[in-house]
């Protein structure tokens, strides 16, 4: 039988990436850590703050599945690429658990996930084709960077939401493993400017899908110039402001 090459992995990841942006949320393996905690009471401004951060956590976990993806892709040894493949595997987890409690608010994830599973794929590619203890040292930064922004989104959610608090710390546990892991597999540390840059570019995924856009064209919504004048609609539409809810459903 024929080996698996590079471009064989690549085509095989891509394919599992558009599945995981355009599909179904996948079930997981682990149920949810909220499943046994009771519905909070949130007010609109509550529910609406919430909403965006677990959106924002979902855009992040589709650009964990899509960065694990290309690294494995491109990984050099078969013992890296599995180490990348188990720690999607548990990114998959976190994925479902952000949808469904995005749904039990009302809300749902980033339009814009595609385009964070391209560009997230093709970091994690490049990743990858720096050798393994790069690639790895870029594991442990990531996960390092996510681990500080859900300790900040434990410290924003209402308190009483304990169902999205469940949630957000046992991803946070998860991802400090990850990094761990990259660490004790044989990381190179990445130069600070490195991490500033990486933290610099999720800092603008998470702006963008926490308050999404609202377009408007002479009192009609973005969505329905798009739908009556396809893309055309895109460059005549002007920004008119930025909404908590995400791009072409706000008021939800
Ligand atoms: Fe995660
Ligand atoms: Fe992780």
């Amino acid at each position: 039988m024929r080996e698996t090459t590079t471009l064989d992995r690549l085509i095989g990841e891509i394919d599992g990436g558009l599945r995981a942006a355009f599909g179904p949320p996948p079930s997981g393996t682990r149920p949810s850590p909220a499943r046994e905690i009771e519905a909070p009471g949130l007010d609109e401004a509550e529910r609406r703050l919430t909403a965006g951060l677990m959106r924002v956590n979902h855009a992040g976990e589709v650009c964990a599945q899509a960065l694990y993806a290309g690294q494995a892709a491109t990984a050099r040894s078969s013992e890296v690429r599995g180490q990348m493949a188990e720690a999607a595997h548990e990114e998959e987890d976190h994925l479902a658990w952000c949808a469904e409690r995005l749904e039990e608010l009302g809300s749902r994830p980033s339009l814009l996930n595609p385009l964070w599973y391209v560009g997230s794929f093709s970091i994690g590619a490049a990743a990858g084709f720096a050798g393994d203890p790069w690639s790895l040292g870029f594991v442990e930064a990531t996960e390092r960077q996510v681990e500080a922004h859900l300790e900040e989104h434990l410290d924003r959610l209402p308190l009483q939401d304990r169902r999205s608090r469940a949630i957000i710390a046992q991803m946070k546990e998860d991802e400090a493993r990850h990094a761990q892991m990259a660490l004790d597999s044989g990381a190179t540390i990445l130069p600070a400017p490195v991490q500033r840059l990486m933290s610099l570019s999720a800092g603008i995924m998470k702006a963008v899908a926490f308050r999404g856009f609202r377009f408007q064209v002479s009192g009609f919504r973005f969505q329905k110039r798009l739908r009556g004048s396809g893309f055309r609609g895109i460059w005549r539409s002007r920004m008119h402001g930025a909404d908590k809810s995400d791009a072409l459903h706000a008021g939800r």
